[in-house]
């Protein structure tokens, strides 16, 4: 991989001024090239097992300390598709019923108190129960339920905030999720540009819409998550390596290009890394074939650094998606938002005839959403607020260094602001061979063998793609710290 990322930085280097302001920045903690060679060193070598009997007693300890999960989850099963509604295991032997939280903390239904660096798929950016957003949001309900088809004053606050907070933003729609923001953004290319295809980068996720279900996650991995999907519902979406220019540029002028779709960071929210000066270029050659560029800021929007992933990055998308921290886990939180002319291609009213660009949403824009949404981005673009949290989260990814360099792990942890990824067994970097799916299924497995331990200690972690909120203190750290200490201990 560190070779692909060579060639890409010896392509030829254009300048589109509407592509971004001044050289490439590193977003991350570490340079990608360090990273990808490092995570496939890890993948190089064997897998490193917890010991039976070592994971045996973790295991007792975790149903004994959780017997209120194990009989909610014995019930959910019996409602529940395959008890759960989440398509990642979060913790071994069964998942852990939450009561309640706050700040960086949550407690579960037998009264174990956790650091959560889950954050509810990082859509808790302030934390949990943020008491300020909370009062603001309850006074609303006394009052204000939903007006869909009018508006409410609160919608053009939130709209005016996201266009103040982030540059690309000079028009917004407001839609029910991530996943949806990323389906109007390619629909609005679409109808803007008259062409018919999306280009993916290999391994980015963009929500669950048929278009988008191919190759997720691990780069090559093709129609691995694509069940339920006929091949026909992506046949326009355009598969393109995350580390080759020169594949993009290939896609690109085979034509009918509306738009290139990416993560800012590269994959998964940085876990398989672009090279630094990527987005310039990439943008260049998009814009050079009159195709648009949308940057997927579903999670890195509120994390990244004030203004998302492309204010960091000193670059210029036409469109960005957001979802997620954008209204810190109110529901119905997603937009898309970008050039005023590009977003109005988004039809409101009634169609004059023309084809009508339809998008949709009973609870999209709704009253509390869009409170939610103004008064976290308040919140959050508050002086030092989102700065300190991404300082407590530089200091951990120090400290776990630290950790697993004297542990004689060969793990290590970076960060794209408040996005902390500990790297433990690297599956994706595994990369594009069909026939090493099995070890990359083997090496996922043994990760949630890992978060036993992890668990136990007091943290919650998505397997180690973790993030952290404004609510996590220093002290929280030293949990994170510890708990990875006694996986550490226990691999020795
Ligand atoms: C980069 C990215 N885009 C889009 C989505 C979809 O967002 P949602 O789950 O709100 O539909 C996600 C969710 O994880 C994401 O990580």
């Amino acid at each position: 991989m560190s070779t692909d990322l060579a060639r890409s930085s010896d392509l030829a280097r254009s300048t589109d001024p509407t592509t971004g302001t001044g050289p490439a920045r590193r977003p991350g903690s570490a340079p990608a090239a360090e990273i990808l060679a490092r995570a496939s060193a890890i993948a190089a070598q064997p897998m490193r097992r917890i010991a039976p009997e070592r994971l045996e007693s973790e295991l007792a300890e975790f149903r004994r300390r959780t017997p209120r999960s194990a009989a909610l989850f014995a019930r959910a099963q019996g409602v529940l598709a395959r008890g759960s509604e989440h398509v990642d295991p979060l913790s071994s032997p069964y998942p852990l019923f939450l009561d309640h939280g706050a700040g960086g903390e949550v407690v579960d239904v037998d009264g174990n108190r956790y650091v959560d660096c889950i954050l509810a798929g990082g859509a808790l950016s302030l934390g949990h129960n943020h008491p300020g957003l909370n009062a603001a949001v309850v006074d609303l309900l006394r009052e204000r339920t939903g007006f869909h088809g009018h508006l409410d004053e609160f919608e053009v606050l939130a709209a005016e905030r996201i266009i103040e907070v982030f540059p690309a933003a000079e028009a917004v729609r407001f839609v029910g999720s991530g996943a949806e923001a990323d389906l109007a953004a390619a629909r609005i290319a679409r109808a803007y540009t008259g062409r018919r295809k999306i280009i993916k980068f290999r391994g980015h996720y963009h929500g669950w819409g048929d278009q988008f279900m191919v190759d997720l996650e691990v780069p090559g991995s093709g129609d691995f998550m694509a069940g339920g999907v006929p091949p026909e519902h992506y046949a326009h979406t355009v598969l393109v390596h995350p580390h080759r220019l020169d594949d993009l540029a290939a896609a690109l002028a085979a034509g009918d290009v509306a738009a290139v779709i990416s993560e800012p960071f590269g994959g998964e929210s940085g876990l398989v890394p672009f090279a630094d000066d990527f987005h310039q270029q990439a943008i260049a050659l998009a814009h050079q074939h009159g195709a648009l560029y949308v940057l997927d800021e579903v999670v890195t929007g509120t994390r990244a650094g004030i203004g998302g992933a492309h204010a960091v990055l000193g670059i210029r998308p036409d469109l960005i998606t957001l979802g997620k921290g954008l209204m810190n886990g109110y529901p119905s939180c997603g937009a898309v938002a970008g050039r005023r002319e590009i977003i109005e291609a988004a039809g409101t009213g009634l169609p004059d005839g023309r084809p009508f660009t339809y998008i949709g949403g009973t609870m999209s824009g709704n009253v509390l959403s869009a409170a939610a949404c103004y008064h976290t981005l308040g919140e959050l673009t508050r002086p030092g607020v989102l700065d300190s949290a991404i300082a407590v989260t530089a200091d951990l990814v120090v400290r776990l260094n630290a950790l697993f360099s004297t542990g004689g792990v060969p793990f290590f942890a970076y960060h794209f602001g408040t996005i902390l990824r500990i790297e433990l067994t690297a599956p994706h970097a595994l990369l594009v061979e069909a026939e090493r799916l099995p070890e990359i299924i083997a090496r996922r497995a043994l990760l949630a063998d890992y978060m036993i331990p992890v668990v136990n200690a007091g943290v919650l972690s998505r397997m180690g793609r973790d993030m952290l909120s404004c609510g996590h203190t220093r002290a929280d750290s030293d949990r994170v710290v510890n708990a990875y200490a006694r996986l550490v201990e226990l691999l020795g």
